[in-house]
């Protein structure tokens, strides 16, 4: 629900653009502190969701650390004064520049995907003197239920290590010493609302920590990586993820050794909700079978309706005419481009304000320079009630 308040101070502001409500980022950071720090669960905010400044210093603020996947995220989040200590980074295909910049700000654990990686990663801390830090991530096998395209975590998925690498693994673990083995790490995908997941996933999570522990490989941590998702259809009414019954789930279900840590990285629930995208109707279209809002915002503001089918609740802000039936499509040459097809909506004219809710997450994130388009600009809510500078 955007405030009128800001209602009309986002009508002075050129679209498209991103709208972040820091209230409700912050309302639901005191949420996720509350039920995470209940259980003694430490959390890291996955900075791929969304990596804006000031959304990233309120999240860092709250005391959370930071699941990066790439060198230039851990860089951003040491320069945002978050210490190395809080870091974990992951990803398949880390480069020699990445692995570097991660042992120089001692980060907390590589979360290491592959059997070839991790010699790598020795290699270089060996050159560096330094013992690296690695929790292994490993590909679990379990079904996320989810869009496709955001399923990580099964054997055909390119992530983590899969159960036939295991004896190698832990062979290879004890000949490399500048590695020093401190958790195991999973993320099996994202926008996951069946809470049961989490706890298939615990489960599965439980008999490798203990395959690890028969080894003689130590754990301190388990990394049961993010993927709680978001109400897409009803925002308003659910602004909020579960949190009490996620955290729940594995405080539950896990097999925790005394003195073992519990690490999560979530994203999208953290920020999903707080975003919206703000476009202008450019032109109202009368199609063959249906009408076109063509708005000013387009797959490079926002790709996730064209690239998973995702479905992102819009509102017009400046009328509350009769509903119409509506194809909401961005200015794009591409016939994808596509924000909602056969949506009611308010009877919409020329230069009305749409709000693209939902948006915080993967959102700006994600946004390109595609036909040359300019990158979109974001303003949030401290900037918008404080400062009148800005118009
Ligand atoms: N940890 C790892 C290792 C990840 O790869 C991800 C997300 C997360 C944590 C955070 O997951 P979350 O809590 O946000 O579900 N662009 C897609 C989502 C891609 C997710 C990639 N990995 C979308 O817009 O739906």
């Amino acid at each position: 629900m955007i405030k009128p308040q800001i209602t009309s101070q986002l009508q002075k502001l050129e679209t498209p653009f991103y709208y972040y409500d820091l209230d409700l980022l912050r309302q639901t950071l005191s949420k996720i502190k509350e039920e995470s720090e209940r259980y003694g669960i430490h959390v890291h905010y996955a900075v791929k969701a969304n990596a804006n400044d000031d959304i990233l210093r309120t999240i860092f603020d709250f005391g959370f650390g930071a699941d990066c996947v790439s060198g230039n995220e851990i860089s951003k989040a040491v320069q945002l004064r978050l210490p190395g200590s809080k870091i974990a980074f992951a990803g398949v295909g880390k480069t020699d520049k990445e692995i570097n910049t991660a042992l120089t700000n001692n980060i907390f654990s590589f979360n290491c995907e592959s059997l070839p990686e991790l010699e790598v990663i020795n290699e270089l801390a060996s050159k560096m003197q330094r013992v690296a830090p690695v929790a292994i991530r490993i590909n679990p096998n379990v079904d996320p239920k989810t869009h496709k395209y955001i399923t990580t975590g099964l054997d055909e998925n390119k992530f983590g290590i899969n159960h036939w690498d295991f004896d190698k693994l832990s062979r290879l673990l004890k000949h490399l010493p500048n590695i020093k083995l401190t958790g195991i790490h999973f993320h099996i995908g994202s926008q996951i609302t069946d809470i049961n997941v989490f706890k298939e996933l615990s489960e599965k999570v439980n008999t490798i920590a203990a395959w690890f522990e028969k080894q003689g490989l130590n754990l301190q941590h388990i990394n049961v990586g993010g993927g709680l998702g978001i109400d897409y259809e009803q925002p308003e009414q659910n602004p909020f993820s579960d949190f009490t019954a996620y955290f729940k789930a594995f405080n539950d279900h896990l097999n925790l050794k005394s003195g073992q840590e519990l690490h999560v990285e979530l994203g999208r629930s953290v920020v999903g909700q707080c975003g919206h995208l703000i476009t202008k109707v450019l032109y109202v279209k009368e199609g063959l079978k249906t009408k076109f809002l063509i708005t000013d915002a387009g797959m490079t503001e926002l790709i996730r309706p064209m690239l998973y089918q995702a479905e992102h609740k819009i509102s017009n802000l400046s009328s509350q005419l009769a509903l119409q039936t509506y194809d909401v499509v961005g200015p794009i040459c591409e016939s994808t481009d596509v924000f909602a097809k056969g949506i009611q909506l308010p009877e919409s004219k020329r230069g009305d304000l749409l709000a693209i809710h939902s948006a915080g997450a993967y959102g700006e994130a994600m946004a390109s320079g595609y036909n040359l388009r300019d990158m979109v600009k974001a303003f949030h809510s401290d900037q918008l009630l404080k400062h009148e500078s800005l118009f």
